[in-house]
Formats: structure tokens, sequence, C-alpha cells
């Protein structure tokens, strides 16, 4: 028989895969909502800036993306004790990216083994099932380099989005950290 507490994170757990309405607006507008929600509830500075105004994904796309950035706003919310955060999205013609960076206290090595979170894992297993990755990278500040934490998302797309019209863009803590060799990935 499950206990009280399994039946409700397995219910969290459904919630969490279905399409939330707000996505009914556009993938972008729903991301500019989530984190103008989470700035005047925290108090935060969420900067958001993405390289096209519309984009046309499949609905298990939009939602990961969405649910991505839902959990690692909640994350930064509880654990990271920041004030500043920059989201940004950039749309090429095969893949999508993400990347979420808080210059919070950092995640230790031992956060991500906690047996009763599922944050984490949750986000990096719903980017394997469509083909993609998810990366975190974090120093925390008792590793004596603090410099916060950034998620990072790529999804691969079908080829139908619109190539011409979207312009090159990068995104700058991805490149800091791979200036630094923070990341392996290319
Ligand atoms: N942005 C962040 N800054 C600092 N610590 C973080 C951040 N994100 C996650 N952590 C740490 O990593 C741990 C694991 O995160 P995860 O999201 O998997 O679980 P959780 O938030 O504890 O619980 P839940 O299952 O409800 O998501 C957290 O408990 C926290 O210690
Ligand atoms: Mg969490």
């Amino acid at each position: 028989m499950q206990t009280r507490a399994h039946v409700l994170v397995t219910a969290l757990r459904l919630q969490q895969r279905l399409r939330p309405a707000i996505l009914d607006q556009g993938l972008i507008p729903a991301l500019r909502w989530l984190v103008d929600d989470a700035g005047r509830r925290s108090g935060m500075t969420v900067d958001f800036q993405c390289n096209t105004d519309t984009v046309n994904v499949d609905a298990p796309v939009a939602v990961a993306v969405y649910r991505t950035l839902q959990e690692s706003m909640t994350n930064i919310m509880k654990h990271a004790r920041t004030t500043k955060v920059e989201v940004s999205l950039v749309v090429a013609p095969h893949k999508l990216s993400l990347e979420i960076a808080d210059n919070g206290r950092g995640i230790r090595p031992a956060d991500r083994e906690k047996p009763t979170s599922f944050g984490l894992r949750g986000m990096a297993e719903r980017a394997t099932r469509l083909g993609g990755w998810l990366e975190v990278s974090s120093l925390a500040q008792d590793q004596g380099q603090a410099s916060g934490t950034v998620v990072f998302l790529s999804l691969p797309l079908q080829a139908r989005l619109p190539v011409d019209a979207l312009p090159a863009a990068r995104h700058p803590a991805a490149d800091a950290r791979r200036n630094h060799g923070l990341t392996a990935r290319p």
C-alpha cells in the first residue's frame, strides 16, 4: 500500500506532466508571465531575453521549457538566496536552448543526491525523453568560489521554423562558463 506522502508526490509529478493553460497564449508570453510572476512574488530582479518574439514548437517541447523554467525559478526562490536572475531563450533552426542563471549561494555536490528531491532529476529526465539534455553548473559558497547556478536546457526541434527570421543570439553566462572551463558540453 502507498503511503500518503507517496500518493502526494505521485499527484504532484502527474500535475507537472499536464500542459499549463497559460501555454495557450504561446510559449514566449507564458515564459514572460512566469518570470514576471516570480519577480513580483520574490522581489528579485528577473531579466528575460529571447532572440525571437514568437515560436511555434510541439506541445511536449513547450511544456518541457515551461516546466524547466518553473522548477528553476522555484528552486531559486527556495534555495539560492539571491536577488538577481537572468533567463534567456535562444531559438535556432534545429534546436532551442534555455538558460537560467542566478548569482546565489550555489549547489553543493551533496545537495544533488538528496533522496527526497526530484526537481533537478525530473528536469533532466524530461530533457532526455525529448532527445535533449540538461546541465546544471554550480559552485557552492563552501567550495570557496561561489558562482551561483546555471541551468542549461537544450532540446532538438523539427526543421520547420522560419530560419531566416531568427537572428543569431548567444547565452552570455554559458560563454563565460565555457571560458572558465566549467563545462565540457559543446
Ligand atoms: N538555484 C539553486 N541555488 C542553490 N541551491 C539549489 C538551487 N537549486 C537547487 N538547489 C539545491 O539542490 C537541491 C536539489 O534540488 P531539487 O530541485 O532537486 O529538489 P528540492 O527543490 O529540494 O525539492 P523538489 O523535489 O520539491 O524540487 C535543493 O534541495 C537545494 O539544496
Ligand atoms: Mg526543486
